[in-house]
């Protein structure tokens, strides 16, 4: 027997910069025009209805004289699917956009998830930028690099880890958002504080009514330190462990093998950061139960998600058994069992290995019942 060894070197770093302020549409233009992701011979815009209607011709504007191709899906979670994906690819390839194209993902979460796996995978890979338009997105889903979609058994089964070239914060979109997408966002703000940041933490409580103002003239330097310290902390967390491998990224999955059964349970009428506002409840109660984290803090913690205008009851027409069922389907499940980040104390969590982070039926159960409204 003979082996020939093969070794692949990295051929680019996957190291990407994250840009945050205000009017960066205008820095999108120039970066492209200066060419700093080399020449595409073609730039393929994705983005939902809403965006395009309220942002699009901002975008064209910016972009002008570059060769666009625009791809509009249609809004909300229960169209990040394979079948949209599909869509977008056959589009893309009925327009002859080849290897030297490159996507914008433009839009919330859903757009940043489908694009960012359109990227990893059409015609084997292609760049991406994300210029993320809420809060949520910003927040979570346009860095870090996980990409996909959902399919029937649950949330982001399917997909691929694949990091943006660059990504492109401009607060000024939140500043139209409506108060229910702020509040969407504010819940992985407020998991990020919890996993990893006690003074942040804090600084949440202390601005709780300043942030549910919205958009005021003295309040928008809070605004940008909170979307600075999101980025911090996540990436901070992801880069030491890129693909969820050594257990350090599985940590900002605090609060959500709840978050996705609720939404799956709720098929996805219950927005993301509501969800996770519920589901980061649940497991602080669940570690309590279990002797890890102190009452205090669970307490400490519902208040601040109620503080920030999010749900602190578990909808009743949820069903407690669809919900379980629903737990063991996420993507950290081992040997069909759920598991959970547990909370150690506010500012830490637990870093889960392969071998824990089950919690028994009976404990997750009780947890839940005593939040249903
Ligand atoms: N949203 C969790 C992560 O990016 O790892």
């Amino acid at each position: 027997m003979k082996s020939v060894p093969v070794y692949l070197l990295p051929v680019e770093s996957n190291s990407y910069e994250v840009l945050i302020g205000s009017n960066l549409l205008q820095r999108v233009g120039q970066d492209l025009r200066q060419q700093i992701f080399g020449n595409p011979g073609n730039y393929v815009v994705i983005t939902d209805e809403h965006v395009q209607k309220k942002w699009g011709s901002a975008l064209q504007q910016a972009l002008a004289g570059l060769p666009l191709h625009q791809i509009v899906i249609a809004a909300g979670e229960q169209h990040k699917t394979r079948a949209t994906k599909e869509s977008i690819e056959d589009q893309m390839l009925q327009s002859g956009i080849g290897r030297d194209s490159l996507i914008i993902a433009f839009g919330g979460g859903v757009v940043s998830d489908l694009a960012g796996y359109v990227a990893a995978t059409y015609q084997r890979g292609l760049p991406y930028i994300t210029i993320p338009t809420t809060l949520l997105a910003a927040a979570d889903a346009s860095i870090g690099g996980k990409t996909g979609v959902n399919t029937n058994m649950g949330k982001n089964l399917i997909g691929a880890f694949y990091q943006p070239r660059r990504v492109y914060i401009d607060i000024g979109f939140w500043q139209t958002l409506p108060k229910l997408q702020l509040q969407n966002g504010m819940a992985e703000t407020i998991k990020h504080a919890v996993i990893k940041d006690l003074p942040f933490f804090r600084w949440l409580e202390k601005h709780a009514e300043d942030f549910s103002a919205g958009f005021t003239n003295t309040n928008l330097e809070l605004w940008k330190k909170l979307a600075c310290k999101n980025v911090e902390i996540k990436s901070g967390i992801f880069q030491l462990d890129e693909r969820e491998q050594s257990g350090q990224r599985e940590r900002l999955n605090f609060g959500h093998t709840i978050a996705h059964a609720l939404e799956k349970a709720s098929n996805y009428k219950l927005l993301h950061g509501l969800a996770v506002g519920l589901g980061m409840i649940v497991e602080a109660e669940i570690s309590v139960k279990l002797g890890i984290a102190r009452p205090k803090d669970a307490e400490r913690l519902r208040a601040l998600v109620k503080n920030y205008g999010l749900p602190v009851r578990i909808p009743h027409q949820l069903k407690v058994e669809d919900i379980i069922t629903h737990t063991k389907h996420d993507k950290k499940s081992r040997h069909g069992e759920a598991r959970y980040v547990l909370l150690a104390k506010l500012g830490q969590v637990g870093q889960i290995a392969s071998d824990q982070g089950f919690v028994e039926d009976a404990i997750v159960r009780q947890v839940i019942l005593n939040n249903q409204a």
